[in-house]
């Protein structure tokens, strides 16, 4: 029986990374024997001009239904000043909290081709491979209460709330155990427990249930000694397990360490191995339109979806190969490109990458 895919390209480059990654699937469909089915749907900017939501009814209905989401990007200028209620973000974090996408994958992996492209020395970063386990649905970004409220004194004054229950911790530190397993089995937890009490508690689950996994080495950082220790010297991290804020920061600079933030792919899991993968980057808005875009970790977010939501390890190291293949062919896109290198754009990054799975 097919498998059926959401496919939400959202908005600025996020049309443009999506559609090679489609060639990619569309390819597996074709010439290996993958079997799944595609339907598009609206989410952000592009869903609210066209809605009026940025996550409309269809959509969600549609990512429910299906047994996996492929998302490009959401946001730009052009939706900045909305009511944060409406804002394309908005159609991001409605999906991850209504599918309980709790548990999100953010491997930092360098490829060796690219061990020059990144503005770390070589030798800082070559051998790289790092597996950060952001939680997702919880913390400061979907606590209560929430605003900005207006005071005796005609002061406004903003506020967000980081708020953490026992078994939200317990569930993502279960997946970052269960991934250290299968790797060098050292995880590091990243927390802020010497000023905020949410994380002491985050620190003291996370100790409880490592005690259910005693091979592996557990040990705690805080969270700008750990900003500091990515840059410094990434290669002594194994798996990171950190708050929702705090990974979403940390993977962004994990990121360049790869060489450019257009490598860094991402699986969001629920309980059941359903998924929603997506590049870590936005929309991108100051190249969108302009075949500038690179799509090689919206690909790699398909590698990723084969694996863990589709069911087939062959397909997605792949797809993972024809990445290194067009890599060694020293095909470039800007944000990867040193002297020397063959530029392409996003359209012919994509029909090379294809090429090579072909092979
Ligand atoms: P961004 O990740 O979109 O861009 C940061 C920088 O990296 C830009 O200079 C951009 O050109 C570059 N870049 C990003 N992806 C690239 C790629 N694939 N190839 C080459 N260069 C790439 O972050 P931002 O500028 O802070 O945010 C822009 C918009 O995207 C905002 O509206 C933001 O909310 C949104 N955003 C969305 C997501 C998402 O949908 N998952 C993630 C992050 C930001
Ligand atoms: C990400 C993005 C999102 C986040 C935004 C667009 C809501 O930055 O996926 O990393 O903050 O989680
Ligand atoms: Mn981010």
């Amino acid at each position: 029986m097919s498998k059926k895919i959401a496919v939400l390209p959202g908005d600025g480059i996020g049309i443009e990374i999506v559609a090679q990654a489609v060639k990619v699937l569309d390819c597996l469909n074709q010439d290996f024997d993958l079997n799944v089915e595609m339907e598009y749907g609206l989410v952000g900017g592009s869903a609210y001009d066209e809605t009026g939501s940025p996550l409309p009814e269809a959509t969600l209905k549609l990512a429910k239904e299906s047994d996996a989401v492929l998302l490009g990007a959401v946001g730009g200028y052009k939706w900045e000043s909305l009511d944060i209620a409406v804002r394309p973000e908005k159609g991001l974090l409605g999906l991850r909290s209504e599918l309980e996408l709790f548990a999100n994958l953010r491997p930092a992996i360098l490829y060796p081709q690219l061990a020059h492209a990144s503005t770390l020395k070589e030798d800082v970063v070559s051998g790289l491979d790092i597996m950060i386990v952001r939680e997702l649905t919880g913390g400061i970004y979907f606590g209560q209460p929430r605003g900005i409220r207006t005071l005796g004194n005609d002061e406004k004054q903003g506020f967000n709330t980081l708020i953490y229950k026992e078994s939200e911790i317990e569930r993502i530190a279960h997946v970052a155990f269960e991934t250290a397993m299968k790797r060098e089995k050292r995880l590091c937890s990243v927390d802020k427990a010497n000023v905020l009490e949410c994380t002491e508690l985050w620190r003291e689950v996370m100790i409880r249930v490592g005690k259910e996994y005693p091979e592996v080495e557990l040990s705690h950082m805080y969270v700008d000694n750990a900003a500091m220790q990515l840059v410094r010297a990434p290669k002594q991290f194994d798996v990171m397990v950190t708050t929702n804020m705090f990974g979403d920061i940390l993977s962004d600079c994990a990121a360049m360490l790869t060489g450019s933030i257009g490598m860094l792919p991402s699986a969001s899991m629920d309980k059941n191995q359903k998924g929603m993968y997506e590049p870590i980057h936005g929309s991108a808005p100051d190249i969108a339109g302009q075949d500038m875009a690179n799509p090689l970790a919206t690909i790699l977010s398909v590698a990723m979806m084969l694996r863990y939501s589709l069911g087939s390890e062959d397909l997605a190291v792949k797809v993972e190969q024809a990445v290194e293949t067009v890599l060694n062919q020293n095909l470039r896109t800007a944000d990867i490109y040193t002297d020397g290198d063959n530029k392409v754009g996003t359209e012919a990054m994509g029909d090379a990458v294809v090429a090579a799975l072909k092979v």
